[in-house]
C-alpha cells in the first residue's frame, strides 16, 4: 500500500512552473494582507500606506527569554534574504523587536509593523514563537528559499492581535505500524509547528510493534523494536530513551509538547511476544504484522499486568516533562467490560501517581475513574453519554473525529495509500465542522481542544506523512486556534492555495487537492 511514485512526481512537479513564474516581477507593494495567515489570526488591523522593508541593514532586537524565539526568527529569514539580521540586545529604528510584558494571553501576541520598525509583543516566549510563525507567512514564500533570492521584502503594515480558541491543538503519529525515525519525526515537527500545532502524540506501542526503550521490561524493544516489526512485515525499530529526550527537547525548542501512548490493555500483542506472562495462560502469541485490531488483552487479572504498566508508567513519566500521559485504552474487544472498568480502575491512578493527567481515547470515560483525565474522543457520533458523564465528573475533551481529522483517511478513492473506513476526507470535511458543536452532550468549556491522528499502517517514509498531513493538518490546525467567527470555508481555501509555493521550497510534497486554488 505504499504511495505510487507517481503521485510523488505530480505533487512537486506541477508547482514548479508556478515558482519559476512569480520570480520574474516583483511586486512593488506587499501583495500579501495582514489576514493571510494559516491559521487565520483573531483580529487585524491594515494600515494605509507603506509596511515595512527588511534591508540588509535590519537588526533583530530582544532580550532575556526572548533570544531563543530572536534567535530562530534571524535563522528563519537569513537563507532567502542573505542579510546578516543581527540579534541585539538594542537596536534603535529599522529593527524587529522582540518584547517579553505582561498583558497578553498564553500563547497570544501583538504584531505592529510600520515603516519605521516592527514590535512583536508577548507574555510568553511561546507567544512570541506564535507571532513568529505568523510574520513569517507575511513576507513572500521565496523567504523559504535556502539560497538568497533577489526581491523586496515588505511586511503589510498594521496590527495582529492574535490568541489560541484552545489551549489543545495537537498531531499524533503512529510509530507502532510503522517506525519512523527520530529525524522524520523532527521534520514532523518543523512544519506542524509551523501552524501554531502545540502538542505531538506519539503511539508508541502497538499490537504489531514496541517503539521505546522501557529499562525494567528490555525485550519490548529487543523483540517489539526488531527489523521486521512494522504492518507487512517492513522496517521495525525504536526509539532509545536518549532519542525520545532529545525529540522532547528539539519540540520545546518550537513550542510543541510531545504526549507518549502505551496502548493498554488491548493492542498488546507485541508487549505479549516479548513477555508471554503478560497473557492468562502463559503463552506467547505469535507476532502480528497484519493490520487486524482489538484481538489481544492484558491479563486482568494477574498482579504482573500492574507491575508491568507501572513500571512503563513510571518510566515515561521520568522523561516526560509535559502534563500528559496516554495509556490508550480503546478496541479492547478482548477485554471483557467488568474487566476493562477494573484494569482502568487500578491504571489510571498511577499515571496520577507519577505526576501526570491521565489521558486516553473514549473508551476510558466508561470508568468512573476517568473523573479528572483527559478524554479523546474518536467517534463519528454526534453524542456521547459516557464522554458526556465523564465531563460532568470533571473530565476534559480533545476531539479528533475520525471521519474529520484522521490524517491516514484517503482524501477520495484514488488517494493512492490511506485507509478509509471513516470515510473520504478531502479538505473542507477536514475544514467544515466546529469543535464546540461537534457533541452535543458535551458543553464547549469541557473541550481543551482538537487532535488529528496519523496512523502509519500504510505510511512508510516522510513522503508518506507529508502527503496525508498536508494539508489536511493545517485545516485542524485552523479549528484549534482561530476563533469561530473566522471560520470562513472560501477565506482559508484561498489562503491554503497561497502557501503552496511555501511547501515546495520546503520540500513538502502535500496533496493537491482539487478544492484548492494552488497559485
Ligand atoms: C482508534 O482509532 N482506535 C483510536
Amino acid at each position: 500500500m505504499r504511495l505510487t511514485r507517481l503521485a510523488v512526481v505530480l505533487v512537486t512537479a506541477l508547482p514548479l512552473v508556478t515558482a519559476t513564474a512569480s520570480a520574474g516581477g516583483p511586486p512593488k507593494r506587499p501583495a500579501i494582507a495582514l489576514t493571510d495567515v494559516l491559521p487565520a489570526v483573531a483580529e487585524a488591523s491594515p494600515a494605509p500606506g507603506d509596511g515595512f522593508r527588511l534591508t540588509s541593514g535590519t537588526v533583530i532586537t530582544a532580550s532575556g527569554a526572548a533570544l531563543p524565539v530572536a534567535t530562530q526568527l534571524a535563522e528563519a529569514l537569513r537563507p532567502g534574504t542573505g542579510f546578516p539580521l543581527p540579534v541585539v540586545a538594542d537596536g534603535g529604528a529599522r529593527a524587529i523587536a522582540l518584547v517579553l510584558e505582561p498583558g497578553h494571553p498564553d500563547e497570544g501576541y501583538r504584531l505592529d509593523i510600520g515603516p519605521a520598525g516592527v514590535a512583536l509583543r508577548a507574555t510568553l516566549p511561546a507567544g512570541l514563537f506564535a507571532g513568529v510563525q505568523t510574520l513569517r507567512q507575511l513576507l513572500p514564500p521565496e523567504i523559504e528559499s535556502t539560497s538568497p533570492q533577489r526581491r523586496r521584502w515588505v511586511l503589510p503594515g498594521g496590527t495582529i492581535v492574535d490568541r489560541p480558541r484552545y489551549a489543545y491543538r495537537g498531531a499524533m503519529l503512529d510509530l507502532a505500524r510503522h517506525f519512523h525515525e527520530p529525524a522524520e519525526i523532527r521534520r514532523y515537527i518543523d512544519q506542524l509547528s509551523r501552524f501554531k500545532i502545540n502538542h505531538l502524540h506519539l503511539h508508541l506501542s502497538d499490537d504489531q510493534g514496541w517503539r521505546i526503550r522501557i529499562d525494567s521490561w528490555p525485550r519490548l524493544t529487543e523483540v517489539g523494536g526488531a527489523p521486521g516489526t512494522g504492518v507487512g512485515g517492513d522496517g521495525g525499530g525504536f526509539l532509545t530513551k536518549d532519542d525520545y529526550r532529545e525529540l522532547v527537547r528539539y519540540a520545546a525548542d518550537r513550542f510543541v509538547t510531545i504526549v507518549p501512548e502505551i496502548d493498554m490493555p488491548g493492542h498488546v500483542n507485541a508487549a505479549q511476544v516479548a513477555y508471554p506472562e503478560l497473557t492468562c495462560d502463559g503463552v506467547a502469541p505469535r507476532p502480528r504484522t497484519d493490520m487486524r485490531v482489538g484481538y489481544s488483552s492484558l491479563c486482568v487479572s494477574a498482579d504482573v499486568t500492574y507491575r508491568f504498566a507501572e513500571d512503563v508508567i513510571r518510566e515515561l513519566a521520568e522523561m516526560t516533562p509535559g502534563p500528559y500521559l496516554h495509556i490508550g485504552g480503546d478496541e479492547a474487544m478482548s477485554t471483557p467490560h467488568g474487566s476493562y472498568l477494573t484494569f482502568q480502575k487500578r491504571v489510571l491512578p498511577l499515571v496520577r501517581k507519577y505526576g501526570k493527567i491521565p489521558y486516553g481515547w473514549h473508551e476510558i470515560a466508561q470508568s468512573p475513574s476517568a473523573a479528572g483525565a483527559v478524554i479523546q474522543f474518536w467517534g463519528r457520533e454526534r453524542t456521547s453519554p459516557s464522554v458526556a458523564t465523564a465531563v460532568a465528573a470533571g473530565a476534559r475533551v480533545v476531539l479528533s473525529p475520525a471521519n474529520r481529522s484522521y490524517l491516514d483517511m484517503k482524501y477520495d478513492m484514488l488517494t493512492p495509500g490511506g485507509l478509509a473506513w471513516a470515510g473520504y476526507i478531502e479538505v473542507r470535511t477536514a475544514y467544515d465542522w466546529d469543535p464546540a458543536r461537534l457533541l452535543s452532550d458535551v458543553p464547549e468549556s469541557a473541550v481543551l481542544g482538537v487532535e488529528a491522528p496519523l496512523w502509519s499502517e500504510t505510511l512508510r517514509d516522510s513522503t508518506d506523512i507529508d502527503f496525508l498531513a498536508f494539508p489536511r493538518l493545517v485545516a485542524i490546525a485552523e479549528l484549534g486556534w482561530s476563533p469561530r467567527a473566522a471560520h470562513d470555508w472560501s477565506s482559508f481555501r484561498a489562503r491554503l492555495g497561497a502557501y503552496g509555493p511555501r511547501w515546495i521550497r520546503d520540500g513538502v510534497g502535500f496533496h493537491r487537492s482539487p478544492q484548492i486554488n494552488w497559485s
